[in-house]
């Protein structure tokens, strides 16, 4: 009888199997949370130092960077972001062409930190968002849906580190709409006894998260309010050639709120919807705007004038929101996210929440572009410590799918 040699374990078996001791709940962990939003600035990479997890993770951010996007990633993207119609090979070269992108700016980001690829435990891709659909928007639709491209396995392959990415199709599987997400970091790093927090980011898209004092988890709200920097973003780019956005909320401060208009920009029924609800540039975008114009006769409004109502209306939609669940509870609020490097917009914010104190995460050691990417670290972190966690009414769950690299 033949005499068979004792196959060797494949060193691909080895490899990975190495990278599987990352699910350890016990060891120290360094992970690269990345986050691109829909605002299409750039690539959010945060290093992130965590130990334990649950209610005892800590986290210590030891370097952080937002690598601008190119014009031509912004047009490429922009080829299919929020259109109900695409081209379907430029969307799937698209998927492949953005992880390798990130692939491309973690690597380089890593050798300017001097942190060698070995030594990271993995990373966490939220990967970029082209489609929002919740059945709230698309009421059509038989399920909620997202979109996020940037294959993992690409991510893994490219860059031979374990990586976790695609978090929010366990959110819609568990019954959610895929976002916001912020509620499970923000719960496990921001809590704090005896105090009432709302954590509000002003991405793209504005979200809050209430965090109560008592630490119940059944009693966090999370939730998008509407419009962040979106409108203003599409705006400033259709308007001033060469600007992406409103630096320093100069154009906004230049002009005066128009009544009409922000009535008519108010007049749409998210706004009555109740928490936890989610959108995105699918509904604000500048058809809205061009449809509230129409229905208030403020179509020749000077364009400083335009803004000026549009950065009112973000604050004051995020405002009388966080308002409905202040209402007989003493609260603070910390901002981060691009909208909080606006003076306009965070002035409006605070004057809509008198008598709430407003202030950055900073205040919290926690830099505002650093924070959405920090809480998919944490997330990742979660996953990694076999930990599930249910905020509200979703069933406990683990989030982002598994890529191994060889
Ligand atoms: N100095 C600034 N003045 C006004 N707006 C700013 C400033 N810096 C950033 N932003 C706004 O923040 C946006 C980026 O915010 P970000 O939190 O990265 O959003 P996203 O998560 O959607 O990428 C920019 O598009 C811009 O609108
Ligand atoms: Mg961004």
């Amino acid at each position: 009888m033949a005499r068979f040699a004792k196959p060797s374990k494949p060193t691909y078996m080895k490899k990975n199997n190495a990278l599987l001791h990352a699910f350890n709940p016990k060891s120290k962990k360094l992970i690269v949370g990345l986050m691109s939003g829909t605002s299409l600035d750039g690539l959010d990479i945060a290093l992130c130092e965590f130990s334990g997890y649950g209610i005892k993770t800590k986290c210590r951010v030891r370097a952080f960077e937002t690598v601008a996007y190119t014009n031509e990633v912004k047009k490429r993207i922009r080829e299919v972001f929020a259109q109900p119609l695409v081209d379907f090979q430029k969307l799937s070269t698209l998927n492949v062409y953005i992880a390798q992108l990130h692939a491309n700016l973690v690597l380089q980001t890593l050798k300017k930190w001097k942190v060698r690829t070995e030594n990271i435990t993995c990373l966490a891709s939220h990967g970029q968002t082209v489609f929002h659909a919740p059945q709230s928007l698309f009421p059509h639709a038989d399920y909620n849906s997202t979109l996020q491209i940037g294959d993992g396995d690409h991510l893994a392959v490219a860059t031979g580190i374990l990586t976790l990415s695609d978090f929010r199709q366990k959110h819609i599987a568990a019954g959610g709409e895929g976002a916001p997400l912020a509620a499970y970091g923000d719960y496990l790093l921001f809590t704090k006894k005896n105090e009432n927090r709302i954590l509000v980011n002003v991405g793209g898209i504005a979200n809050f998260t209430f965090l109560p004092g008592n630490g119940k988890t059944k009693e966090v709200i999370v939730s998008d309010t509407g419009p962040g920097n979106t409108l203003l973003d599409q705006l400033v780019q259709a308007t001033v050639k060469g600007d992406s956005f409103d630096k320093d909320g100069q154009y906004a401060a230049s002009g005066i709120v128009n009544k009409k208009l922000l009535k008519a920009l108010l007049n749409n029924p998210f706004f009555k919807q109740i928490f936890p609800k989610t959108t995105g540039p699918e509904l604000f975008n500048l058809a809205y705007l061009k449809k509230a114009q129409q229905a208030s006769a403020t179509q020749h409004l000077h364009f400083y004038d335009v803004m000026a109502t549009l950065t009112y209306f973000t604050a004051y939609t995020l405002c009388k929101q966080i308002s409905s669940i202040t209402k007989n509870k003493k609260c603070k609020v910390y901002l981060s996210g691009g909208g909080a490097h606006n003076p306009t917009l965070v002035d409006a914010i605070k004057k809509n929440l008198s008598g709430i104190s407003v202030e950055n995460v900073q205040k919290l050691g926690f830099n505002p572009d650093a924070k959405e990417a920090i809480l998919f670290a944490t997330l990742a972190n979660e996953t990694l410590g076999g930990h599930t966690i249910s905020i509200g009414n979703v069933k406990p769950y683990t989030l982002g799918k598994i890529s191994l690299p060889y």
